[in-house]
């Protein structure tokens, strides 16, 4: 497994103090309106996008829950203390964040919370079937997307949603990759700030993706300009902690996003339903 730099960051934190009572959160989040004032407002955009996904997830009481790339369990932590009788699961290839998430998420006394260590790619079936599934900005950094969907629609109950956040490469980014040694000094800046990202140089359609693994596409939104007042708050951030990998990773993020060469999507899909 190759780590995600930042994510010490997260854990230093956690180290440091417990997290906020809506979870701590490791996305861009997703801004409503134009920040009105310094971009410190940023976790008030990760609780919004939290929103956003779980208005997409409609979890109920009764439902199993499963969190792909779960981070240190934030997004559970929210769900977990607003929705009661739920079976919540988080799933990481990372031991370290099931560690600390292990040791401070708390959720609803009538909820259940257990953390699975795995890789996306290969959601094991033992763990039985889920009435809802998220991945929140953590499809990128998978080994391959195809393989996520065809697994998370194993492990999908009949009638069951998946919600999934991703930044993913358009077109016009693969013509910057056609010079072999351009996309590899350009994979080096963005793996060596933001971790694995192996379909850097892929233009997913999730609707193709998601019939090929026997999902439906319910809702789709583009994100991208809900996501992009995060960028300068944590670039700045990241060069007064001299994390200059991630300064740099992120800058060509942005610089990408401004340039519609990746797009941050939102969607959900469904169980494709019998004709
Ligand atoms: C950007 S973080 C998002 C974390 C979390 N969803 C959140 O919103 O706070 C990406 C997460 O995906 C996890 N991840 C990346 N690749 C993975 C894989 N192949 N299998 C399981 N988890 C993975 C990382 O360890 C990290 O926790």
């Amino acid at each position: 497994m190759t780590p995600i730099p930042y994510i010490d960051i997260m854990l230093g934190q956690l180290e440091a103090a417990p997290p906020p009572p809506d979870g701590l959160h490791v996305h861009y989040g997703y801004w409503d309106t134009p920040p009105a004032g310094p971009v410190a407002e940023v976790y008030t955009a990760q609780c919004f996008m939290v929103e956003r996904m779980l208005t997409e997830l409609r979890v109920e009481s009764g439902h199993q829950v499963l969190d792909v790339g779960c981070g240190v369990g934030g997004t559970l932590q929210a769900l977990g203390n607003r929705v009661e009788g739920i079976r919540l699961t988080g799933l990481n290839y990372d031991t370290r964040q099931l560690d600390a998430a292990r040791r401070v998420v708390r959720v609803h006394a009538h909820n259940s919370l257990s953390w699975v260590v795995a890789d996306a790619c290969a959601i094991p079936d033992s763990l039985g079937s889920f009435d809802r599934i998220l991945a929140l900005e953590s499809p990128e950094h998978f080994a391959s997307r195809l393989a996520f969907l065809k697994g998370a629609a194993k492990v999908l109950a009949p009638d069951g949603l998946l919600a999934l956040s991703d930044i993913v490469s358009m077109s016009g980014l693969l013509e910057l990759g056609r010079d072999p040694s351009e996309a590899k000094r350009l994979r080096a800046i963005i793996e060596a700030g933001c971790g694995p990202w192996p379909e850097l140089w892929q233009a997913p359609d999730y609707q193709e993706l998601g019939k090929q693994a026997g999902l439906e596409m319910v809702a789709w939104e583009d994100a991208t300009v809900a996501t992009m007042p995060s960028y300068p708050f944590f670039i700045e951030h990241a060069r007064v902690d001299q994390l200059h990998a991630l300064a740099d990773a992120l800058q060509l993020l942005e610089s990408w996003s401004q340039a519609r060469l990746v797009r941050y999507e939102i969607m959900s899909f469904r169980r494709k339903q019998p004709t």
